[in-house]
Order: structure tokens, then sequence, then C-alpha cells
């Protein structure tokens, strides 16, 4: 299949009265990406999802698909498929007509239609239910079932909001591995909205991070995480997110808890920052930050400690080997490149 399924996004701005839904977002989707809307709840994913699908106008701004603006062109003139979180099958028609109705819409021969279904059924392991009704499926099936009347058609872009929300803890892991790897299968151009950052991290080639209506970060998930733009996004990604306190900044280092940390960064003076340290990445021993464990919260194969720091609460992911008790007093170093400082006024990154 030839790429097809480039999206860009030109300084796109949605209101609803005074409310500014988007400000000015910009983005460029390639060819057979996987591209993830990340963000809190009310932050602008679904709006911008519905401008790109053409279900809702944008107050400025453009849209092309393949090079071709479409901010006037109806959803039906755009070769999207959509798979919303409730799954919007049609209850009284079976499986495989469910299926078959984008087909049957756009006047594919009849002959052709019944292989293409079942085609699409297999792909997401449904083929043997295609005379249920959707009220005889689980939910599982239901939402395999959305799935495969979205790639019957072979669209052009395959847009997804929030589609395993309604799926338990367990089916949710499973349902993703498998549509990544239809996705990859398939060769499509996916756009995904979520508000799991572990969903759009495991997921996704490249995410966008919403914060407020605007995109405050766009990068691949390692980019993301390893240098987050600003302190909302640095407290969103990660389980537990970063730590962030607040510091003062002073020729190179950083006091925390009144103990000095080495920072990269170079600038000399003196500032309010905040300082941010991934869990994983504060180390136990030395001589370091004196803390009192408070709470000892074991995973498996890893532990997770809550630590007083002069007031303050750093959590600490520790390997479940050498766990320190709750009441206990550690020592906490970390390396200058794991501090991240941020500016306590913008909330951007610094360093
Ligand atoms: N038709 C509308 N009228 C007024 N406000 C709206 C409308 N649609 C969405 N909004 C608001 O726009 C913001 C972004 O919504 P949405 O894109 O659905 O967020 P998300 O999908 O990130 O949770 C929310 O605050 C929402 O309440
Ligand atoms: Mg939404």
């Amino acid at each position: 299949m030839s790429a097809r399924g480039q999206v860009v996004f030109k300084d796109i701005w949605k209101k609803h009265g005074e409310f500014v839904a988007l400000k000015n977002v910009n983005f460029e989707i390639e060819p057979g990406e996987f591209f993830a809307l990340l963000g809190p709840s009310g932050s602008g994913k679904s709006t911008t999802l519905r401008i790109l699908a053409g279900l809702d106008a944008p107050t400025a701004g453009q849209v092309f698909i393949d090079g071709k603006d479409v901010t006037g062109a109806d959803a039906a003139e755009r070769d999207v498929a959509m798979v919303f979180q409730s799954y919007a099958l049609y209850p009284h028609m079976t499986v495989a007509e469910n299926i078959s109705f984008p087909l049957e819409m756009a006047k594919m021969p009849k002959a052709e239609i019944a292989p293409a279904v079942f085609d699409a059924a297999r792909k997401v392991k449904i083929e043997h239910l295609l005379d249920r009704r959707p009220g005889q499926l689980s939910g599982g099936q239901q939402q395999r079932c959305a799935l495969a009347r979205a790639i019957v058609r072979k669209a052009r872009l395959f847009l997804l909001d929030e589609p395993l929300s309604n799926l338990d803890a367990k089916l949710r892991l499973e349902t993703r591995v498998e549509l990544k790897k239809l996705q990859r299968s398939l060769g499509m151009t996916a756009v995904y909205v979520t508000h799991d950052q572990e969903e759009a991290m495991t997921l996704a080639d490249r995410m966008a991070v919403f914060m407020a209506g605007e995109i405050q970060q766009i990068g691949t998930p390692e980019e993301v995480f390893a240098k987050p733009n600003s302190i909302d996004i640095a407290g969103f990604i990660g389980n537990p997110p970063m730590n962030l306190v607040q510091a003062k900044y002073q020729d190179g280092d950083v006091f925390l808890g009144g103990h000095k940390f080495e920072t990269t960064m170079q600038a000399a003076g003196s500032r309010d920052v905040v300082a941010g340290i991934r869990p994983g990445a504060i180390r136990l021993g030395g001589d370091g930050l004196q803390s009192r464990v408070d709470l000892v919260e074991h995973l498996g194969d890893t532990a997770v400690l809550d630590l007083d720091i002069g007031g303050a609460l750093m959590r600490v992911r520790v390997s479940d080997e050498n766990v320190p008790k709750e009441g206990d007093t550690v020592a906490i170093t970390a390396r200058p490149q794991d501090i991240h400082l941020f500016d306590s006024q913008t909330r951007m990154r610094l360093s």
C-alpha cells in the first residue's frame, strides 16, 4: 500500500462562544504513524479529533490530509474511519451487517462485500460471531466489531477516541497489544485519543501532549519522558509521576530540604525553581539528603516508598530486594542528569 494518511493541522483555533477549546494547535502526522493525542480530561483532544474527522469545523486555521486542504470538506469526503469509546453499533443489525454498513454506503458491489467483511472480522478475531447481534456480545467483542467496521473500508485515516476506556483492566491490556499489531500489519495511519499516559506511552510512535487547549509538547514517548517541557507534563507522565518540589537554584546546584544536589545547568546566580526527579532515578545510600520513610508500597518486583524530605513528599521506586521499613531514615541522592529544573513562574523547563 502506498503511504497514505498524512495530516497537517495548521494554526487551528476552536471557540465555543467566549470559551477557547483549542489555542493555535499545530502538528504534522506522517503516513503510517501511530500518533497519540494525550492530555487530561477537557484539554481539547476530542475536539481536535472531531475537527480532523470533519464532524466539527475549526473557528480558524486549516486541516490538510495528504496535502489537500480539507478544512471545508464534509466527513464523508475525507475517507476517515472513526472508533469511539461507546462503540456506536447498530443494535438491530448483526455483526456482519454492522461491519458491512460502510461498504453498502460506499456502494461496493454485493459480491465483494461478504469476503471483505469476513476478512475484517478475521483480523480482529470475531469471524465466528458474524450472525450475532451486538447485545449478544461481550464488551470486548463489541469493541472488536467496531474496529472491524472501521478497518473494512481501508480508509486513509483511522481515528480512535478512548476506544479502550470501557473495557476492564485485563482486556484493555490485551486489546492494546492487538490494536498495535493490527495498525502495524495494515500499515495505516492512526490518531489515538487517550487521557491514559501509559496507553499513549506504549502505543504511540509519537504523541502530542495537550494541556488546557494547547499542545505543550510533541515527541516520541521516550523524548517526552526524558525531557518533559513543563511542570504539567512532568507531573502527568510516568507511574508514579515525577516528584516536583519547590527548591532554590544557585550557581549550578539546587538545594532540596537543605541538601545540595548538583545539576547540569551552568547559569550563574540564584533563583526559585521547581526541581523534578523521577521516582526511579533516586538512589538510596551515600552522602545524601536524610529522609524518613513514611510508607512502603510493595508492587511485586519493585516497591514505592513515600519519603518525607523536610515536610515535602518524595516518592521513590526501588527494586524489591533492599526495601527499608516504615519509620527508617534513608539518605537519597540523584545524578545531575536526572534532576529536571523548571521555572516556578512560567512552569516551563529550564535545563
Ligand atoms: N459544544 C461545546 N460547547 C461548549 N464547550 C465545549 C463544547 N464541546 C467541548 N467543549 C469544551 O471544550 C473543552 C475540550 O473538550 P474535549 O475536546 O472534549 O476534551 P477532551 O477530549 O480532552 O476531554 C472542554 O472544556 C469541553 O467542556
Ligand atoms: Mg474526549
